[in-house]
């Protein structure tokens, strides 16, 4: 038995400039749980997702990095990803579901283009599924792929999981009739679907119920052909490998060095991709009327802001990045002098270790999405804190607000109040800190990807059992 986990993004990027060639690993929270899930399972793996690269580049690169699953590519037509990828999945779904609504751009070329890729997509599945398999879809990029393998395989083991946010109706029922009942027709192709929260999972029974009109019991929708259950599975890490990381030698040198640099200064940090969903600019002005409100800080705090480059073809990204960089740029400008930049900040990946290493320099994490499915770098920080200290401000717009109960929970919109804790969090005593910090790290380190995983592994096994043994 093996497990088939689908996703748009493959772990690995092969990038060729310049005749060189370059892997490096996805970026995302989806990426860095399923990795992290089959680096310690012992699970029997085959990733299929949209290659980034050509076929021969894959022939010749495909035996030269070590991993402990299978990768099966598909490899799209340019015209079609781009329609399939930037439009529909990410100009239409991820605006829509991230209660973007003024930024979707919904055409019907596009909606084509998303049948028709998941229908290629659910071939690849086909040609590799064995009976006794599990297929394990992830994301918005694939809701109509549980029906279509369901189609092919009536009795096949399918769980499906969103890694975003599910709108609630009024939002949802923005799309076309035709849209909505494939999304939704999609999704219910599996036995089980999951949700980071229980708000997103109310919200798509209600939208099922409403447009589909089906009635559920118990979170389960009866179909002619199987029964769909829907539940809520918070995504996490790999809490150990962010804990231990912290004693890496090379971590420890990295640390020495921020340390150095700031030494005089407290440290304030936030990382996630560009993306209008994260609130980064809502953080950069409650950062500037932080100081402006508390000028007995500048000089001595710095913004670190790492910024990695995501969706750099799709426009409101473009757009995006120049008013961040206008931000930080007035921002330093105005308030900075020639012994101080208030705002530094890099527009790039990090490596592990340099993530750990700014993790745990951090006085105070400001992660201020304005709507998140989780946000795992919340919890990363919280994991990364061996020694106990820094204060994690987080949006209660972010799934991972539900969980981490000890954060200082902010409104991203609330730029003075922002300010306030941001001023209350370097405040903060160590004990507090500490106390704080103890209650995260103990519930994350039993609510661990692990965890996650495997329960809604079991589950999918158990709808699907259920379904059986009643025929
Ligand atoms: N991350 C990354 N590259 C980097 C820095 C961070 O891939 O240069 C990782 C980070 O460690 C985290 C993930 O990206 O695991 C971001 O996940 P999150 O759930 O916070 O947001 P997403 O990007 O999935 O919306
Ligand atoms: C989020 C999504 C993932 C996606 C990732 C990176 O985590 O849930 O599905 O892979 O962002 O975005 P990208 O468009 O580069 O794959």
């Amino acid at each position: 038995m093996k497990i088939i986990t689908i996703s748009y993004r493959l772990p690995l990027s092969i990038k060729k400039q310049n005749r060189k060639t370059t892997i490096t690993q996805s970026a995302g929270g989806l990426a860095t749980a399923i990795l992290s899930y089959s680096e310690k399972s012992n699970a029997n793996l085959t990733w299929v997702g949209v290659a980034d690269f050509e076929k021969n580049t894959w022939e010749n690169h495909k035996d030269s990095f070590s991993k402990n699953f299978e990768i099966e590519p598909v490899f799209l037509d340019k015209k079609l990803n781009k329609n399939f990828y930037n439009v529909f999945s990410n100009s239409v779904l991820w605006a829509l579901f991230h209660y973007f609504p003024s930024y979707m751009e919904y055409n019907d070329e596009a909606f084509e283009a998303y049948k028709t890729a998941n229908e290629i997509v659910a071939q690849k599945v086909n040609e590799i599924y064995e009976p006794g398999d599990i297929v394990w879809i992830h994301d918005y990029h694939f809701l109509g792929l549980a029906n279509l393998v369901r189609q092919q395989h009536p009795d096949a083991k399918i769980g499906f999981f969103l890694h975003i946010p599910f709108p609630n109706f009024e939002i949802f029922r923005i799309m076309p009739n035709k849209v909505k009942r494939y999304l939704l027709e999609g999704m219910l192709g599996a036995n089980l679907v999951g949700f980071h929260t229980w708000d997103n999972a109310i919200h798509f029974t209600e939208c099922v119920e409403k447009i589909l009109g089906l009635n559920q019991r118990g979170f389960v929708f009866s179909q002619d052909s199987h029964r769909t259950k829907v539940g809520s599975f918070p995504i996490s890490i790999d809490f150990d490998k962010f804990h231990d990381a912290y004693d890496k030698p090379n971590v420890i040198a990295l640390r020495e060095e921020i340390g150095e640099l700031y030494h005089d200064k407290k440290i304030i940090f936030s990382v996630d991709r560009l993306d209008y969903s994260k609130g980064i600019n809502n953080r950069l002005y409650a950062f500037e009327s932080f100081l402006e409100k508390y000028p007995e800080w500048k000089e001595k705090v710095v913004f670190v802001i790492v910024i990695v480059p995501s969706r750099e073809e799709i426009g409101k990204y473009g757009e995006r990045k120049r008013m961040i960089e206008n931000n930080i740029s007035r921002i330093n400008g105005a308030l900075g002098n020639y012994k101080w930049t208030p705002v530094v900040y890099q527009y790039q990946s990090v490596d592990f270790d340099k993530l750990i290493a700014l993790y745990s320099s951090a006085h105070v994490a400001l992660i201020s999405p304005v709507r998140d499915g989780m946000n795992l770098v919340a919890k990363e920080y919280v994991a990364a804190r061996k020694d106990l200290c820094g204060v994690l401000l987080l949006s209660v717009l972010a799934g991972a607000a539900k969980e981490l109960q000890e954060a200082i929970t902010i409104n991203p919109f609330d730029t003075e109040l922002i300010a306030d804790k941001i001023n209350l969090a370097l405040n903060m005593p160590e004990e507090e800190q500490q106390r704080r910090m103890e209650r995260m790290q103990g519930y994350l380190k039993t609510h661990d990807v692990f965890r996650w995983a495997s329960n809604f592994l079991s589950e999918t096994e158990e709808m699907h059992s259920h379904d059986n043994k009643a025929q």
